[in-house]
């Protein structure tokens, strides 16, 4: 049935094509039942009435760690992000436990002398992801850990796979190393794998891996709709990869131009026992969001990644737009896209204005 929106179309104008528009001397009123702006009339009516809302428990804080002892350095290509040696990714991990920030996601910046063809310290049960997971674990109990599951911070050609002679990233053989990996970083005390590799098959083969080593506690959160981006680029730096990646990601990571196959791969992540499915990069891709949400009715998360940070940064300290707003602005448009959470670099600085407001 059509829904009706008060009377027809006619009555609604309000005045009679042709005879002289008394409304617009402020005489006579418009005949409109329905104002619109009456519900935005003031602030308590807009919160009144407001569908979406961004609250901290809507956050998952991505944080680069790296080798060293009370350090902190830029990224230059994210203002305000550093990568964080292990004792100030705790203390980063604490601020964040007291903004109420369910979960932190680590990423390693691997120091180039450990990198391989093969990732070889990916496997390495003391590899600094691993010392950061027990660090925070052990300081920080309460807050969610979630790591990614590729090889790209830990291969010499920065791909997520491996990678043969002819240049293809080998399917099979590299779902054999992520089950490892993903068993390390498990045993360490990660919370929920996220594995963004995008191979075929990964996440049954984790979930299996987990459950027969006891893990069956810890959550699967698929990176299952990633696309094949440009607006990595300044993760890519941030860990150290952006230099050293031969060719690109398109025999693994999705075509932009396709919607019904983010739906396919959202499936089979499912079918093989994702607890969370995660649409990559975000604002871009929020078309895709709303169909996987409403299809599958999955708790969905999506990436709002480095270069969409990187974008509203460079132009709010440019002075081109408010950079706080459109912050708000593009969390606020996740939520209503169907997300029930957002990964952000602007995690804590949402967290702390959302605090400053109550
Ligand atoms: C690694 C990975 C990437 C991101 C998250 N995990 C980069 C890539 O796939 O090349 C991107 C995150 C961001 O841009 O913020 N597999």
């Amino acid at each position: 049935m059509a829904i009706k929106f008060g009377r027809p179309l006619q009555q609604n104008i309000g005045f009679v094509p042709g005879e002289p528009d008394s409304s617009l001397t402020g005489h006579t009123p418009l005949d409109l039942p329905t104002r619109m702006r009456r519900n935005r009339r003031s602030e308590w009516a807009r919160r009144l009435v407001r569908e979406n809302v961004v609250t901290a428990d809507d956050l998952i804080w991505p944080i680069f760690v790296m080798d060293g002892d009370n350090k902190r350095a830029a990224v230059a290509s994210m203002p305000g992000v550093e990568r964080l040696s292990v004792d100030q990714a705790v203390r980063e991990a604490e601020r964040a436990a007291k903004l109420a920030i369910p979960c932190i996601a680590l990423f390693p910046y691997t120091d180039p002398s450990l990198r391989d063809p093969t990732g070889s310290e990916a496997l390495n049960d003391n590899n600094l992801v691993c010392r950061a997971i027990r660090a925070i674990k052990k300081e920080v109990p309460d807050i969610g850990i979630l790591c990614d599951v590729a090889l790209d911070p830990f291969t010499s050609h920065g791909h997520d796979g491996l990678l043969r002679d002819d240049g293809v990233i080998m399917n099979d053989e590299t779902v054999a190393v992520l089950v490892k990996q993903a068993l390390v970083q498990a045993q360490a005390g990660c919370d929920i794998i996220a594995p963004s590799d995008m191979m075929d098959g990964r996440v049954g083969a984790i979930r299996r891996a987990l459950d027969e080593s006891s893990l069956t506690d810890v959550s699967i959160m698929a990176y299952a709709a990633k696309y094949a981006s440009a607006f990595y680029g300044p993760f890519r730096d941030a860990v150290g990869s952006s230099k050293t990646l031969h060719g690109d990601k398109r025999t693994y990571q999705m075509d932009p131009g396709n919607t019904d196959e983010a739906l396919r791969e959202v499936a089979l992540d499912i079918e093989e026992g994702a607890d969370m499915i995660m649409v990559k990069p975000g604002l871009p891709y929020l078309d895709i969001v709303a169909r996987v949400k409403e299809t599958f009715g999955m708790p969905t998360f999506a990436y709002q990644v480095s270069g969409e940070y990187a974008m509203i940064m460079a132009a709010a300290n440019n002075g081109w737009l408010d950079g706080e707003r459109a912050m708000m602005e593009s969390l606020t448009s996740f939520k209503r896209a169907g997300c029930d959470g957002i990964l952000t670099y602007f995690a804590p600085r949402v967290a702390e204005k959302l605090r400053s407001e109550k």
